[in-house]
């Protein structure tokens, strides 16, 4: 790959900005040498302003995702693409959430532009379960456990029963659950079919991964190869 491409691809502009870029000369080597188009040191001693480039795909990020955000690149609004330094949203290939939470959602959200470590994660097939951590509206009545571990509870407008989910109480109006798939609203709609309401609700794990308590709202992290491997581990 060349230069030019490289920094395109990891968010410093078009590829005719790139070029510019290391016309410039602010483009050099862990030495300070000035580098050109034809150049291409190893990924970790190349500069720009003098500083080391963004981490090179396949990367995994782990968000601690605020209310109020979206997960869209789309969206007029905040987006978590608003959390990342602005050269994330360019990247090439793009970053995407694995999994998405809904605006008034918090907690653990990974992003990562490795397309196939993504669908690993999401499918029902991985066996890396979401756990959520859920305030309700109305205190619970005793008979949500055993609809949602059913295995036949249809969403509204859905026809395909959902698959078995885990209740566990914590208090009067709170709770835990425990998902092995990701519908739209899966939480927010399961509660809705029990008759209650959900006020909050934060997902707390992706299969072995839990969200740090150091992982303040709105702060992220690169995931390293063994919190990568602990995602499969639960
Ligand atoms: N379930 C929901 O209802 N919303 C989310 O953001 C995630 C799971």
């Amino acid at each position: 790959m060349k230069l030019v491409k490289l920094l395109a691809n990891l968010g410093y502009g078009s590829r005719k900005e790139t070029q510019r870029l290391i016309r410039s000369g602010v483009v050099t080597d862990d030495t300070g040498a000035v580098l050109s188009d034809s150049d291409l040191p190893p990924f970790e001693r190349i500069r720009v302003r003098g500083e080391e480039l963004d981490p090179p795909s396949p990367m995994v990020l782990m968000l601690n995702k605020p209310d109020g955000y979206t997960c869209s690149t789309e969206d007029p609004g905040d987006t978590i693409y608003h959390l990342l330094p602005p050269r994330y949203a360019q990247r090439n290939p793009g970053l995407n959430p694995i999994g998405r939470l809904d605006k008034d959602t918090t907690g653990l959200l990974l992003l990562t532009d490795d397309g196939k470590l993504l669908h690993k994660i999401i499918h029902p097939k991985s066996g890396c379960l979401k756990v959520y951590h859920v305030i309700l509206d109305r205190p619970l009545e005793g008979h949500e456990g055993e609809l949602f571990e059913s295995g036949t509870l249809v969403l509204n407008s859905e026809t395909k029963p959902l698959l078995p989910a885990k209740l566990e109480v914590l208090g009067e109006k709170e709770a835990l659950v425990t998902l092995h798939e990701g519908r739209y609203h899966q939480v927010r709609r399961m509660f809705a079919a029990a008759g209650n309401h959900v006020l909050a609700l934060k997902r707390i794990s992706i299969g072995g991964l839990h969200l740090p308590d150091d992982l303040d709202e709105g702060e992220w992290c690169e995931l390293t190869v063994d919190e990568i491997a602990s995602i499969f581990t639960s």
